[in-house]
Protein backbone atom coordinates (compact mmCIF):
# COMPACT_ATOMS: atom_id res chain seq x y z
CA UNK A 1 0.00 0.00 0.00
CA UNK A 2 2.79 2.21 0.73
CA UNK A 3 4.55 1.42 -1.82
CA UNK A 4 1.62 1.96 -4.48
CA UNK A 5 0.89 5.77 -2.52
CA UNK A 6 4.58 6.47 -3.16
CA UNK A 7 4.72 5.24 -6.69
CA UNK A 8 1.45 7.40 -7.25
CA UNK A 9 3.17 10.52 -5.42
CA UNK A 10 6.16 10.69 -7.98
CA UNK A 11 3.39 10.99 -10.94
CA UNK A 12 4.27 14.33 -12.67
CA UNK A 13 1.33 16.54 -11.86
CA UNK A 14 -0.61 16.77 -15.63
CA UNK A 15 -0.29 12.71 -15.91
CA UNK A 16 -2.35 12.44 -12.84
CA UNK A 17 -4.87 14.70 -14.11
CA UNK A 18 -5.12 12.72 -17.08
CA UNK A 19 -5.36 9.50 -15.36
CA UNK A 20 -8.20 10.39 -13.34
CA UNK A 21 -9.49 12.11 -16.42
CA UNK A 22 -9.87 8.73 -17.73
CA UNK A 23 -10.77 6.42 -14.67
CA UNK A 24 -14.35 9.14 -14.29
CA UNK A 25 -14.93 8.56 -17.77
CA UNK A 26 -14.33 4.65 -17.71
CA UNK A 27 -16.56 4.93 -14.89
CA UNK A 28 -18.91 6.70 -16.72
CA UNK A 29 -19.25 4.55 -19.36
CA UNK A 30 -19.56 1.94 -17.22
CA UNK A 31 -22.72 3.11 -15.55
CA UNK A 32 -24.07 4.20 -18.82
CA UNK A 33 -23.54 -0.03 -19.85
CA UNK A 34 -25.01 -1.13 -16.64
CA UNK A 35 -27.78 1.27 -17.34
CA UNK A 36 -28.26 0.29 -21.31
CA UNK A 37 -27.90 -3.63 -20.06
CA UNK A 38 -30.57 -2.94 -17.51
CA UNK A 39 -33.12 -1.29 -19.77
CA UNK A 40 -32.39 -4.08 -22.84
CA UNK A 41 -33.00 -6.63 -19.76
CA UNK A 42 -36.26 -4.93 -18.98
CA UNK A 43 -37.16 -4.85 -22.15
CA UNK A 44 -37.08 -8.24 -22.94
CA UNK A 45 -38.82 -9.07 -19.78
CA UNK A 46 -41.32 -6.76 -20.93
CA UNK A 47 -41.63 -8.43 -24.00
CA UNK A 48 -42.09 -11.71 -22.81
CA UNK A 49 -44.82 -10.77 -20.57
CA UNK A 50 -46.80 -8.41 -22.88
CA UNK A 51 -47.02 -11.24 -25.78
CA UNK A 52 -48.47 -13.65 -23.44
CA UNK A 53 -51.75 -11.30 -23.22
CA UNK A 54 -54.45 -12.01 -25.52
CA UNK A 55 -56.62 -9.05 -23.97
CA UNK A 56 -56.20 -5.77 -25.72
CA UNK A 57 -56.95 -3.98 -23.05
CA UNK A 58 -54.55 -5.67 -20.71
CA UNK A 59 -52.19 -5.35 -22.89
CA UNK A 60 -52.68 -1.29 -23.71
CA UNK A 61 -52.99 -0.96 -19.34
CA UNK A 62 -49.84 -3.35 -18.84
CA UNK A 63 -47.54 -1.27 -21.95
CA UNK A 64 -48.51 2.13 -20.18
CA UNK A 65 -47.86 1.48 -16.51
CA UNK A 66 -44.14 -0.31 -17.90
CA UNK A 67 -43.49 3.28 -19.40
CA UNK A 68 -44.74 5.37 -16.39
CA UNK A 69 -42.77 3.29 -14.05
CA UNK A 70 -39.38 3.06 -16.14
CA UNK A 71 -39.54 6.67 -17.35
CA UNK A 72 -41.13 8.79 -13.88
CA UNK A 73 -43.29 10.46 -15.91
CA UNK A 74 -46.71 11.40 -14.16
CA UNK A 75 -48.48 9.68 -17.01
CA UNK A 76 -48.77 7.94 -20.64
CA UNK A 77 -51.13 7.79 -23.64
CA UNK A 78 -51.32 5.49 -26.45
CA UNK A 79 -52.99 6.01 -29.77
CA UNK A 80 -53.53 3.19 -32.41
CA UNK A 81 -54.54 2.86 -35.94
CA UNK A 82 -57.70 1.21 -36.43
CA UNK A 83 -58.37 -1.87 -37.91
CA UNK A 84 -56.03 -5.05 -37.94
CA UNK A 85 -53.08 -6.61 -40.17
CA UNK A 86 -52.55 -4.83 -42.87
CA UNK A 87 -49.90 -5.47 -45.70
CA UNK A 88 -46.39 -3.82 -45.65
CA UNK A 89 -46.18 -0.90 -47.26
CA UNK A 90 -44.28 -0.05 -49.99
CA UNK A 91 -44.10 3.35 -49.37
CA UNK A 92 -43.61 5.96 -46.37
CA UNK A 93 -46.63 7.80 -48.04
CA UNK A 94 -49.49 8.80 -45.28
CA UNK A 95 -52.40 7.09 -46.87
CA UNK A 96 -55.41 9.26 -47.26
CA UNK A 97 -57.53 10.04 -44.06
CA UNK A 98 -54.85 8.04 -41.94
CA UNK A 99 -56.44 8.76 -38.41
CA UNK A 100 -55.35 7.53 -34.77
CA UNK A 101 -57.90 6.52 -31.92
CA UNK A 102 -57.17 7.40 -28.24
CA UNK A 103 -56.89 3.46 -26.96
CA UNK A 104 -55.85 3.87 -23.55
CA UNK A 105 -54.44 6.32 -20.86
CA UNK A 106 -52.75 6.14 -17.50
CA UNK A 107 -52.25 8.73 -15.16
CA UNK A 108 -53.88 11.88 -16.92
CA UNK A 109 -56.22 14.51 -15.36
CA UNK A 110 -57.87 14.24 -19.13
CA UNK A 111 -60.72 11.92 -18.73
CA UNK A 112 -62.86 12.84 -21.72
CA UNK A 113 -64.07 10.95 -24.35
CA UNK A 114 -61.93 8.68 -26.82
CA UNK A 115 -61.19 11.47 -29.79
CA UNK A 116 -59.26 10.94 -32.94
CA UNK A 117 -56.30 12.07 -33.73
CA UNK A 118 -54.59 12.92 -37.36
CA UNK A 119 -51.09 14.05 -37.74
CA UNK A 120 -50.17 15.82 -40.42
CA UNK A 121 -48.38 14.63 -43.43
CA UNK A 122 -45.02 16.48 -41.84
CA UNK A 123 -45.48 14.87 -38.35
CA UNK A 124 -46.29 11.10 -40.01
CA UNK A 125 -43.31 11.40 -42.29
CA UNK A 126 -41.04 12.82 -39.55
CA UNK A 127 -41.60 10.00 -36.96
CA UNK A 128 -41.33 7.35 -39.97
CA UNK A 129 -38.59 8.67 -40.71
CA UNK A 130 -36.79 8.86 -37.01
CA UNK A 131 -38.19 5.85 -35.91
CA UNK A 132 -37.59 7.48 -32.37
CA UNK A 133 -39.07 9.91 -29.83
CA UNK A 134 -39.74 13.70 -30.90
CA UNK A 135 -40.14 15.88 -28.46
CA UNK A 136 -43.74 17.91 -28.57
CA UNK A 137 -41.97 21.45 -28.47
CA UNK A 138 -40.21 20.87 -31.67
CA UNK A 139 -43.30 18.81 -33.38
CA UNK A 140 -45.57 21.96 -32.19
CA UNK A 141 -43.33 24.24 -33.43
CA UNK A 142 -41.90 23.05 -36.60
CA UNK A 143 -44.52 21.15 -38.11
CA UNK A 144 -47.32 23.46 -38.11
CA UNK A 145 -49.62 21.27 -36.34
CA UNK A 146 -53.21 22.16 -36.79
CA UNK A 147 -54.86 23.85 -33.23
CA UNK A 148 -57.62 20.96 -33.24
CA UNK A 149 -54.64 18.45 -33.03
CA UNK A 150 -52.42 20.48 -30.52
CA UNK A 151 -55.09 20.72 -28.15
CA UNK A 152 -55.76 16.71 -28.01
CA UNK A 153 -51.82 16.51 -27.81
CA UNK A 154 -52.33 19.43 -24.98
CA UNK A 155 -55.16 17.25 -23.15
CA UNK A 156 -52.71 14.32 -22.62
CA UNK A 157 -50.10 16.77 -21.57
CA UNK A 158 -47.60 14.84 -24.34
CA UNK A 159 -43.91 16.18 -24.00
CA UNK A 160 -42.39 13.09 -25.67
CA UNK A 161 -44.19 11.64 -28.95
CA UNK A 162 -43.10 8.18 -29.33
CA UNK A 163 -43.98 6.48 -33.04
CA UNK A 164 -45.28 2.94 -32.97
CA UNK A 165 -43.98 1.53 -36.29
CA UNK A 166 -44.63 -1.53 -38.04
CA UNK A 167 -43.73 -3.18 -41.52
CA UNK A 168 -43.29 0.85 -42.50
CA UNK A 169 -46.25 2.22 -41.06
CA UNK A 170 -47.26 4.19 -38.40
CA UNK A 171 -49.58 1.85 -36.26
CA UNK A 172 -49.80 4.04 -33.44
CA UNK A 173 -48.24 6.77 -30.97
CA UNK A 174 -47.46 6.88 -27.19
CA UNK A 175 -47.42 10.38 -25.79
CA UNK A 176 -45.64 10.74 -22.75
CA UNK A 177 -45.45 13.68 -19.84
CA UNK A 178 -42.93 15.17 -18.17
CA UNK A 179 -40.52 13.56 -15.58
CA UNK A 180 -42.37 14.13 -12.19
CA UNK A 181 -38.74 14.92 -11.22
CA UNK A 182 -39.19 17.51 -14.30
CA UNK A 183 -35.16 16.61 -15.54
CA UNK A 184 -35.41 16.09 -18.99
CA UNK A 185 -35.60 12.60 -20.64
CA UNK A 186 -31.97 11.35 -21.17
CA UNK A 187 -30.38 10.30 -24.69
CA UNK A 188 -30.44 6.28 -22.69
CA UNK A 189 -34.37 7.15 -21.94
CA UNK A 190 -35.22 7.88 -25.90
CA UNK A 191 -33.06 4.61 -26.82
CA UNK A 192 -35.54 2.71 -24.60
CA UNK A 193 -38.79 4.31 -25.26
CA UNK A 194 -37.76 3.26 -29.46
CA UNK A 195 -37.19 -0.25 -28.38
CA UNK A 196 -39.74 -0.51 -26.29
CA UNK A 197 -42.22 0.97 -28.60
CA UNK A 198 -40.99 -1.18 -31.53
CA UNK A 199 -41.82 -4.31 -29.40
CA UNK A 200 -45.21 -2.61 -28.12
CA UNK A 201 -46.27 -2.38 -31.79
CA UNK A 202 -45.85 -6.24 -32.64
CA UNK A 203 -47.34 -7.39 -29.15
CA UNK A 204 -50.46 -4.99 -29.83
CA UNK A 205 -50.81 -6.03 -33.66
CA UNK A 206 -50.70 -10.05 -32.46
CA UNK A 207 -52.97 -9.75 -29.88
CA UNK A 208 -55.45 -7.82 -32.96
CA UNK A 209 -54.52 -10.87 -35.23
CA UNK A 210 -54.88 -13.60 -32.73
CA UNK A 211 -58.67 -11.64 -31.64
CA UNK A 212 -59.14 -10.99 -35.67
CA UNK A 213 -58.05 -15.01 -36.05
CA UNK A 214 -60.61 -15.88 -33.22
CA UNK A 215 -63.46 -14.10 -34.60
CA UNK A 216 -62.83 -15.94 -37.72
CA UNK A 217 -62.69 -19.13 -36.30
CA UNK A 218 -66.26 -18.48 -34.21
CA UNK A 219 -67.52 -17.63 -37.68
CA UNK A 220 -66.34 -20.14 -39.55
CA UNK A 221 -67.40 -23.01 -36.67
CA UNK A 222 -71.06 -21.56 -36.51
CA UNK A 223 -71.32 -21.44 -40.87
CA UNK A 224 -70.34 -25.11 -40.39
CA UNK A 225 -72.90 -25.88 -37.49
CA UNK A 226 -75.70 -24.28 -39.37
CA UNK A 227 -74.67 -25.83 -42.61
CA UNK A 228 -74.67 -29.37 -41.09
CA UNK A 229 -78.05 -28.98 -39.50
CA UNK A 230 -79.72 -27.45 -42.72
CA UNK A 231 -78.31 -30.34 -44.71
CA UNK A 232 -78.93 -33.35 -41.99
CA UNK A 233 -82.44 -31.45 -41.55
CA UNK A 234 -82.59 -31.84 -45.77
CA UNK A 235 -81.72 -35.44 -45.16
CA UNK A 236 -84.30 -36.04 -42.34
CA UNK A 237 -87.17 -34.17 -44.34
CA UNK A 238 -86.71 -36.56 -47.29
CA UNK A 239 -86.61 -39.95 -45.18
CA UNK A 240 -89.53 -38.62 -43.31
CA UNK A 241 -91.58 -37.49 -46.52
CA UNK A 242 -90.57 -40.77 -48.13
CA UNK A 243 -91.65 -42.69 -45.10
CA UNK A 244 -94.74 -40.94 -45.20
CA UNK A 245 -95.04 -42.29 -48.69
CA UNK A 246 -94.33 -45.29 -48.03
CA UNK A 247 -96.17 -46.31 -45.30
CA UNK A 248 -99.20 -44.37 -46.92
CA UNK A 249 -100.30 -46.90 -49.37
CA UNK A 250 -100.52 -49.45 -47.32
CA UNK A 251 -102.39 -47.32 -44.92
CA UNK A 252 -104.71 -46.20 -47.59
CA UNK A 253 -105.63 -49.69 -48.87
CA UNK A 254 -106.21 -51.16 -44.67
CA UNK A 255 -108.74 -48.19 -44.85
CA UNK A 256 -110.54 -49.15 -47.94
CA UNK A 257 -110.52 -53.04 -47.01
CA UNK A 258 -111.97 -52.57 -43.70
CA UNK A 259 -114.74 -50.35 -45.49
CA UNK A 260 -115.48 -53.22 -47.76
CA UNK A 261 -115.51 -55.49 -44.33
CA UNK A 262 -117.43 -53.10 -43.06
CA UNK A 263 -120.17 -53.52 -45.68
CA UNK A 264 -119.07 -57.17 -46.42
CA UNK A 265 -119.97 -58.18 -42.38
CA UNK A 266 -123.68 -56.30 -42.87
CA UNK A 267 -124.42 -58.72 -46.07
CA UNK A 268 -121.93 -61.61 -44.57
CA UNK A 269 -119.49 -62.14 -47.64
CA UNK A 270 -115.94 -61.93 -48.47
CA UNK A 271 -114.86 -61.14 -45.34
CA UNK A 272 -111.73 -63.53 -45.45
CA UNK A 273 -110.13 -62.20 -48.30
CA UNK A 274 -110.72 -58.77 -47.16
CA UNK A 275 -109.05 -59.90 -43.98
CA UNK A 276 -106.12 -61.70 -46.15
CA UNK A 277 -105.15 -58.58 -48.05
CA UNK A 278 -105.42 -56.32 -45.32
CA UNK A 279 -102.52 -59.38 -43.07
CA UNK A 280 -100.79 -58.34 -46.37
CA UNK A 281 -100.81 -54.74 -45.90
CA UNK A 282 -99.93 -54.74 -41.94
CA UNK A 283 -96.69 -56.84 -42.96
CA UNK A 284 -95.53 -54.76 -45.12
CA UNK A 285 -95.89 -51.90 -42.81
CA UNK A 286 -93.85 -53.76 -40.67
CA UNK A 287 -91.61 -55.22 -42.83
CA UNK A 288 -90.88 -51.05 -43.85
CA UNK A 289 -90.79 -50.42 -40.10
CA UNK A 290 -88.56 -53.74 -39.09
CA UNK A 291 -86.17 -52.72 -41.68
CA UNK A 292 -85.69 -49.03 -40.91
CA UNK A 293 -85.31 -49.60 -37.14
CA UNK A 294 -82.65 -52.08 -38.36
CA UNK A 295 -81.18 -49.13 -40.40
CA UNK A 296 -81.40 -46.84 -37.47
CA UNK A 297 -80.86 -49.04 -34.36
CA UNK A 298 -77.88 -48.33 -32.74
CA UNK A 299 -76.38 -52.29 -32.32
CA UNK A 300 -75.46 -53.40 -29.82
CA UNK A 301 -71.62 -55.27 -29.57
CA UNK A 302 -71.89 -58.17 -31.42
CA UNK A 303 -69.16 -58.00 -33.68
CA UNK A 304 -66.46 -61.03 -33.37
CA UNK A 305 -63.78 -62.87 -35.54
CA UNK A 306 -65.57 -64.56 -38.30
CA UNK A 307 -64.71 -66.98 -40.75
CA UNK A 308 -66.62 -66.12 -44.33
CA UNK A 309 -66.48 -69.06 -45.93
CA UNK A 310 -68.50 -70.53 -43.04
CA UNK A 311 -71.06 -67.50 -43.18
CA UNK A 312 -71.55 -67.85 -46.93
CA UNK A 313 -71.59 -71.74 -47.37
CA UNK A 314 -74.13 -71.77 -44.02
CA UNK A 315 -76.48 -68.62 -46.07
CA UNK A 316 -76.59 -70.65 -49.25
CA UNK A 317 -77.48 -73.99 -47.34
CA UNK A 318 -80.38 -71.60 -45.79
CA UNK A 319 -81.92 -70.04 -49.07
CA UNK A 320 -80.71 -72.92 -51.48
CA UNK A 321 -84.15 -74.92 -51.65
CA UNK A 322 -86.24 -71.82 -52.79
CA UNK A 323 -83.44 -70.82 -55.21
CA UNK A 324 -83.77 -74.25 -56.84
CA UNK A 325 -87.38 -74.12 -56.92
CA UNK A 326 -86.78 -71.44 -59.47
CA UNK A 327 -84.69 -72.85 -61.58
CA UNK A 328 -81.81 -71.08 -59.93
CA UNK A 329 -78.14 -72.86 -58.89
CA UNK A 330 -75.72 -70.76 -56.25
CA UNK A 331 -72.50 -72.27 -56.99
CA UNK A 332 -68.99 -71.51 -55.22
CA UNK A 333 -66.38 -70.83 -58.07
CA UNK A 334 -62.64 -69.39 -57.12
CA UNK A 335 -64.21 -69.48 -53.16
CA UNK A 336 -61.27 -70.61 -50.79
CA UNK A 337 -58.55 -69.40 -48.46
CA UNK A 338 -60.68 -66.70 -47.31
CA UNK A 339 -59.29 -64.35 -44.46
CA UNK A 340 -60.86 -63.81 -41.07
CA UNK A 341 -62.45 -60.45 -40.56
CA UNK A 342 -63.81 -58.76 -37.62
CA UNK A 343 -68.07 -58.53 -38.01
CA UNK A 344 -71.25 -59.17 -36.82
CA UNK A 345 -72.72 -63.10 -38.12
CA UNK A 346 -76.12 -61.80 -38.15
CA UNK A 347 -75.91 -58.31 -40.00
CA UNK A 348 -73.53 -59.82 -42.75
CA UNK A 349 -76.03 -63.14 -43.38
CA UNK A 350 -78.87 -60.17 -43.87
CA UNK A 351 -76.81 -58.54 -46.61
CA UNK A 352 -75.82 -61.80 -48.41
CA UNK A 353 -79.24 -62.70 -48.16
CA UNK A 354 -80.65 -59.16 -49.56
CA UNK A 355 -78.46 -59.51 -52.64
CA UNK A 356 -79.01 -63.05 -52.95
CA UNK A 357 -83.06 -62.06 -52.98
CA UNK A 358 -82.40 -59.25 -55.08
CA UNK A 359 -80.69 -61.73 -57.85
CA UNK A 360 -83.29 -64.63 -57.49
CA UNK A 361 -85.63 -61.65 -58.55
CA UNK A 362 -84.08 -60.94 -61.51
CA UNK A 363 -83.39 -64.03 -62.70
CA UNK A 364 -87.03 -64.96 -64.02
CA UNK A 365 -85.62 -67.83 -66.61
CA UNK A 366 -83.49 -69.69 -63.63
CA UNK A 367 -79.90 -70.19 -64.19
CA UNK A 368 -76.41 -69.38 -61.87
CA UNK A 369 -75.57 -67.19 -59.55
CA UNK A 370 -71.45 -67.06 -58.89
CA UNK A 371 -70.31 -66.87 -55.29
CA UNK A 372 -66.07 -65.94 -55.59
CA UNK A 373 -63.67 -64.60 -53.36
CA UNK A 374 -60.45 -62.18 -53.44
CA UNK A 375 -57.95 -60.73 -51.25
CA UNK A 376 -56.98 -57.12 -51.75
CA UNK A 377 -54.03 -55.82 -49.45
CA UNK A 378 -55.71 -55.67 -46.30
CA UNK A 379 -59.81 -56.60 -47.60
CA UNK A 380 -61.26 -59.52 -47.74
CA UNK A 381 -63.82 -59.55 -51.24
CA UNK A 382 -66.78 -61.42 -51.85
CA UNK A 383 -68.52 -61.11 -55.10
CA UNK A 384 -71.87 -62.40 -55.97
CA UNK A 385 -72.76 -62.35 -59.72
CA UNK A 386 -76.21 -62.90 -61.25
CA UNK A 387 -77.26 -63.46 -64.78
CA UNK A 388 -80.03 -61.63 -64.46
CA UNK A 389 -81.38 -58.77 -66.02
CA UNK A 390 -79.12 -56.39 -64.87
CA UNK A 391 -79.18 -52.76 -63.85
CA UNK A 392 -80.47 -50.03 -66.14
CA UNK A 393 -77.39 -47.72 -66.01
CA UNK A 394 -79.71 -45.07 -65.13
CA UNK A 395 -80.62 -46.97 -61.84
CA UNK A 396 -77.19 -47.42 -60.79
CA UNK A 397 -76.71 -44.19 -59.01
CA UNK A 398 -79.86 -45.13 -57.27
CA UNK A 399 -80.15 -48.16 -55.78
CA UNK A 400 -78.58 -47.96 -52.99
CA UNK A 401 -81.38 -45.17 -51.23
CA UNK A 402 -83.40 -46.29 -49.22
CA UNK A 403 -86.76 -46.97 -50.75
CA UNK A 404 -85.86 -47.41 -54.78
CA UNK A 405 -87.40 -50.29 -55.88
CA UNK A 406 -88.53 -50.96 -59.37
CA UNK A 407 -90.32 -53.99 -58.06
CA UNK A 408 -94.56 -54.23 -57.73
CA UNK A 409 -95.59 -52.67 -54.28
CA UNK A 410 -95.94 -56.11 -52.21
CA UNK A 411 -92.32 -57.30 -53.78
CA UNK A 412 -89.82 -54.96 -53.29
CA UNK A 413 -89.60 -51.93 -50.32
CA UNK A 414 -86.35 -50.83 -51.63
CA UNK A 415 -84.66 -50.99 -48.38
CA UNK A 416 -82.40 -54.00 -48.83
CA UNK A 417 -79.76 -52.92 -50.49
CA UNK A 418 -79.68 -49.21 -48.77
CA UNK A 419 -79.22 -51.48 -45.30
CA UNK A 420 -76.79 -53.67 -46.63
CA UNK A 421 -74.80 -50.49 -47.54
CA UNK A 422 -75.30 -49.04 -44.21
CA UNK A 423 -74.38 -52.57 -42.66
CA UNK A 424 -71.23 -52.57 -44.58
CA UNK A 425 -70.24 -49.07 -44.18
CA UNK A 426 -70.26 -50.01 -40.61
CA UNK A 427 -67.97 -52.68 -41.04
CA UNK A 428 -65.39 -50.18 -42.50
CA UNK A 429 -65.97 -52.32 -45.45
CA UNK A 430 -67.43 -51.25 -49.28
CA UNK A 431 -70.29 -52.64 -50.98
CA UNK A 432 -69.87 -52.27 -54.78
CA UNK A 433 -72.51 -52.90 -58.13
CA UNK A 434 -71.29 -53.79 -61.88
CA UNK A 435 -73.40 -54.74 -64.62
CA UNK A 436 -71.92 -57.92 -66.22
CA UNK A 437 -70.31 -57.71 -69.97
CA UNK A 438 -72.68 -60.54 -70.67
CA UNK A 439 -75.74 -60.55 -68.45
CA UNK A 440 -76.74 -59.68 -64.72
CA UNK A 441 -74.71 -57.90 -62.55
CA UNK A 442 -72.07 -58.63 -59.72
CA UNK A 443 -72.20 -56.95 -56.20
CA UNK A 444 -68.73 -57.32 -54.53
CA UNK A 445 -68.29 -56.53 -50.71
CA UNK A 446 -65.12 -55.72 -48.79
CA UNK A 447 -64.52 -56.18 -45.68
CA UNK A 448 -61.12 -55.46 -43.82
CA UNK A 449 -59.31 -58.06 -42.72
CA UNK A 450 -59.42 -59.10 -38.76
CA UNK A 451 -56.82 -56.38 -36.38
CA UNK A 452 -56.84 -54.10 -39.34
CA UNK A 453 -59.91 -52.15 -38.70
CA UNK A 454 -61.41 -50.62 -35.15
CA UNK A 455 -64.95 -51.52 -34.68
CA UNK A 456 -67.51 -48.79 -35.04
CA UNK A 457 -69.87 -48.35 -33.33
CA UNK A 458 -73.44 -47.13 -34.28
N1 LIG B 1 -79.07 -58.32 -58.90
C1 LIG B 1 -79.84 -57.35 -59.35
N2 LIG B 1 -80.19 -57.31 -60.65
C2 LIG B 1 -80.97 -56.33 -61.14
N3 LIG B 1 -81.45 -55.29 -60.39
C3 LIG B 1 -81.14 -55.29 -59.10
C4 LIG B 1 -80.32 -56.29 -58.50
N4 LIG B 1 -80.17 -55.98 -57.20
C5 LIG B 1 -80.88 -54.85 -56.99
N5 LIG B 1 -81.45 -54.43 -58.12
C6 LIG B 1 -82.28 -53.21 -58.27
O1 LIG B 1 -82.11 -52.42 -57.09
C7 LIG B 1 -83.39 -52.11 -56.54
C8 LIG B 1 -83.25 -51.93 -55.04
O2 LIG B 1 -82.99 -53.15 -54.39
P1 LIG B 1 -83.35 -53.29 -52.87
O3 LIG B 1 -82.79 -52.14 -52.15
O4 LIG B 1 -82.94 -54.65 -52.42
O5 LIG B 1 -84.90 -53.12 -52.83
P2 LIG B 1 -86.04 -54.12 -53.35
O6 LIG B 1 -85.40 -55.44 -53.56
O7 LIG B 1 -87.02 -54.10 -52.25
O8 LIG B 1 -86.54 -53.48 -54.60
C9 LIG B 1 -84.25 -53.24 -57.00
O9 LIG B 1 -85.63 -52.87 -57.00
C10 LIG B 1 -83.73 -53.48 -58.39
O10 LIG B 1 -84.27 -52.58 -59.32
MG1 LIG C 1 -84.13 -56.35 -52.21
Amino acid sequence: MDKHRRSQSRLPLVDKITFEEEVSELTDANKRLRRKIFDLYTIFEISVHLNSMSSSDQLLNGILLTCIGQMGVGGAAIMLSPGTFQEEHKSTKMPNDFSLELACTKGLTYKGERFSFCPNRRLYHLMLSQKRPIYYADAVHALEMRQTEISKLNSLEAALIVPMILKNQLRGIMTLTNKISQADFQENDLEFLSILANQLTVAVDNSRLYLSEKEANLKLAAIQKQLVESEKMAALGKLSASIAHEINNPLGIIKNYLLLLKLDLEQNNNTLSSISIIQDEVNRISSIVGQLLDFYRPHKNVFQALNLEGLVKETVGIISRPFEQGGIKIMLNDFHNLSEVNGSFEQLRQVLINILLNAKDSMRDGGFINISSSRNGDFQSISISDCGSGIPKEHLPHIFEPFFTTKEVSNGTGLGLSVSYGIIKNHGGDITVRNNDERGATFTISLPLKDKVKEKSR
